[in-house]
């Protein structure tokens, strides 16, 4: 398969725009943290700062990258540098998303390889993965990963129940 993860560029916004609002349906945030006021240029120098690791106290270095197949946007993978106690608890190192029709075609099993190697390049030599307890295609992806499920991790009440696996 010919999926490459790559950088946003300047002329990614329409397709980021629709990206986000199709994810919405899923509660995902395809964009992290692109509101429809955002200023775009603003935002993709953001992101670039992030992966350089100029970022504010409560954030950490990450890679936003897009994944392609023939030229075509079907997702995107968000590769975390390091772990803040938010991060521990809930978003782990690796986040990603496939666009509604792209899916089942092996694209997000795909994106996640790829990223571990870019995790690792970055340091991470034990991946944090989670998921919600109830996102079969996430709990197939991270498993057909290797993923090892962490059962000492507890559930608080006002959250949601989600899992949390390594790899690596
Ligand atoms: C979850 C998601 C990333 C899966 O993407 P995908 O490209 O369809 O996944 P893949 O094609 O790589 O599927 C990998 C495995 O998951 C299974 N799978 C995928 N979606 C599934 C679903 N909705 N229900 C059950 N199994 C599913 C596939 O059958 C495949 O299993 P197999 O290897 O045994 O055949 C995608 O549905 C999505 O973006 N959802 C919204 C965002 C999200 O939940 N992101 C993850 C946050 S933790």
């Amino acid at each position: 398969m010919d999926l490459r993860l790559r950088p946003l560029r300047l002329e990614d916004e329409p397709v980021m725009r629709a990206a986000q609002q199709a994810l919405a349906a899923d509660d995902f945030e395809f964009a992290i943290d692109l509101t429809p006021d955002s200023d775009w240029a603003q935002y993709v120098a953001m992101l670039n700062r992030q992966h350089a690791g100029d970022v504010p106290a409560d954030r950490v270095p990450a890679s936003f990258l897009l994944a392609e197949v023939d030229g075509v946007v079907v997702g995107r993978a968000s590769i975390r540098h390091q772990l803040n106690d938010w991060l521990l608890a809930h978003g782990g190192h690796i986040g990603y998303g496939v666009l509604p029709g792209h899916r089942r075609r092996g694209y997000a099993s795909e994106i996640l390889r790829q990223s571990l190697i870019i995790a690792r390049a970055h340091g991470v030599d034990r991946a944090l993965l989670t998921c919600d307890d109830d996102n079969a295609g996430s709990i197939a992806v991270i498993e057909g990963a290797g993923g090892r499920l962490d059962p000492e991790w507890p559930c608080s009440d006002d959250t949601p129940p989600r899992r949390r696996y390594w790899i690596g």
